[in-house]
C-alpha cells in the first residue's frame, strides 16, 4: 500500500474506452494510488474495474474499483470521459447539443460531493465542454481544465520524430487552439534538441526540403482515420490524459497545451481553447502567451472565435 501521505484518488467518468484505458495508463505508470470507475452502466464499470486491478501484481500498488458519484469527495481529480462519441461521419463539433445535455447531469453530481478537485474534461468536443463545465461547477476557473490538444501536440512530436528519425522527446513543438478542425500548428516554435526546424534541417542529412509541411493537416485528420478505420481513439489520448493527470498530482510545472479559460491571451476572453500551460497541483499555474507569428496567432484568434460562436448558442 502506498504511505497516506503519498495516496492519489482519480475518479473517472464513463468507463467507455477512453475511460477504461485512462484508468489502465494510470495504473501501468503508478500515477495514481485509487482509481475510481463510474459509470450509468454500473455492471460496465465494475467489469472493467475487476479486469484492470486483476493486473495489480504487476504494477505500482494500486486500488481499483467501481463507484458512484461520491466517491468524487475525496478524489484529487475527477476525470470526465462520458457522453455519445464521434461517429465516422460526425466533427467534435457536431457532437456538442448531445453532450451539453449529458454534462447538465454529470458536473451536479460530482459538484455535490466535491469542491476541491480538479476537473478534467475529456469528452468531446472538448473545449466547448471545458467551458460548460466551468460554467455549470462555478469553480475557480484554474480548477476546471481540458484535454485540448495535447494529444494534438503529440501526434505533432511524433509524426515530425518518425520524419526526421529522431526520438520524439527531443522534439518540441505545440498545437494550439481548439482539438479539432481549426487547430494550429506553431511551426515558428518547433523545434529539435532546441534549434529550431529552420535551422536544424540544413544540417540534417536527409534533404527532405518541404515534406514537413504536410504534418499539421496530417494531425488535424488523424483522428477521423483511425475512426474510419477502427471505429474510436483511445489508446493516445488516455496516455496525454495520463500526462495532464501526473504533471497534477506530482506538482510538476510542466507545460502542457491542455484547454483551458482565456483571459485576455491574444486579445481572446470568456472561452476555453488550449495554449501551452503551466500545469500544476492547483491545475493551471499560468497560460503562456508565447511569441506566435502573425499567421500563426491570428489562426489561433480565428479557432478562438469559432469556439465561442458555438458556446454562445447555449443555455447554460
Ligand atoms: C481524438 O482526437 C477523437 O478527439 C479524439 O482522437
Amino acid at each position: 500500500m502506498a504511505e497516506k501521505n503519498d495516496r492519489h484518488k482519480v475518479a473517472i467518468i464513463g468507463a467507455g474506452g477512453v475511460g477504461a484505458t485512462t484508468g489502465y495508463a494510470l495504473m501501468v505508470q503508478g500515477i495514481a494510488s485509487e482509481i475510481v470507475l463510474i459509470d450509468i452502466n454500473q455492471e460496465k464499470a465494475e467489469g472493467e474495474a475487476m479486469d484492470l486491478m486483476h493486473g495489480a501484481s504487476f504494477v505500482p500498488p494500486v486500488e481499483v474499483s467501481a463507484g458512484d458519484y461520491s466517491e468524487c469527495e475525496d478524489a484529487d481529480v475527477v476525470i470526465i470521459t462520458a457522453g455519445a462519441k464521434q461517429a465516422a461521419d460526425e466533427t467534435r463539433l457536431d457532437l456538442v447539443k448531445k453532450n451539453t445535455e449529458v454534462f447538465k447531469q454529470i458536473v451536479p453530481s460530482i459538484t455535490e460531493y466535491t469542491k476541491d478537485a480538479i476537473l478534467l474534461v475529456v469528452t468531446n468536443p472538448v473545449d466547448i465542454l471545458t467551458y460548460v463545465t466551468l460554467k455549470l461547477s462555478g469553480f475557480p476557473k484554474n480548477q476546471v481544465i481540458g484535454s485540448g490538444t495535447v494529444l494534438d501536440s503529440s501526434r505533432f512530436r511524433s509524426l515530425i520524430s518518425n520524419h526526421c528519425e529522431v526520438a520524439a522527446n527531443n522534439v518540441h513543438g505545440y498545437i494550439i487552439g481548439e482539438h479539432g478542425d481549426s487547430e494550429v500548428p506553431v511551426w515558428s516554435l518547433t523545434n529539435i534538441a532546441g534549434t529550431p526546424l529552420d535551422n536544424y534541417c540544413p544540417i540534417c542529412d536527409y534533404n527532405c526540403e518541404g515534406e514537413l509541411e504536410g504534418i499539421g493537416e496530417e494531425v488535424k485528420n488523424s483522428a477521423y482515420e483511425i475512426i474510419e478505420k477502427k471505429g474510436a481513439t483511445f489508446y493516445a489520448v488516455s496516455l496525454a490524459v495520463a500526462r495532464i493527470v501526473r504533471s497534477i498530482l506530482r506538482d510538476e510545472n510542466s507545460i502542457l497545451t491542455i484547454s483551458s479559460y482565456m483571459n485576455g491571451q491574444y486579445g481572446i476572453e470568456d472561452i476555453c481553447l488550449s495554449l501551452p500551460t503551466i500545469v500544476d497541483s492547483q491545475g493551471v499555474e499560468q497560460v503562456l502567451n508565447l511569441p506566435l507569428n502573425d499567421n500563426e496567432e491570428e489562426a489561433f484568434v480565428e479557432s478562438a472565435e469559432k469556439l465561442k460562436e458555438i458556446a454562445d448558442t447555449l443555455e447554460l
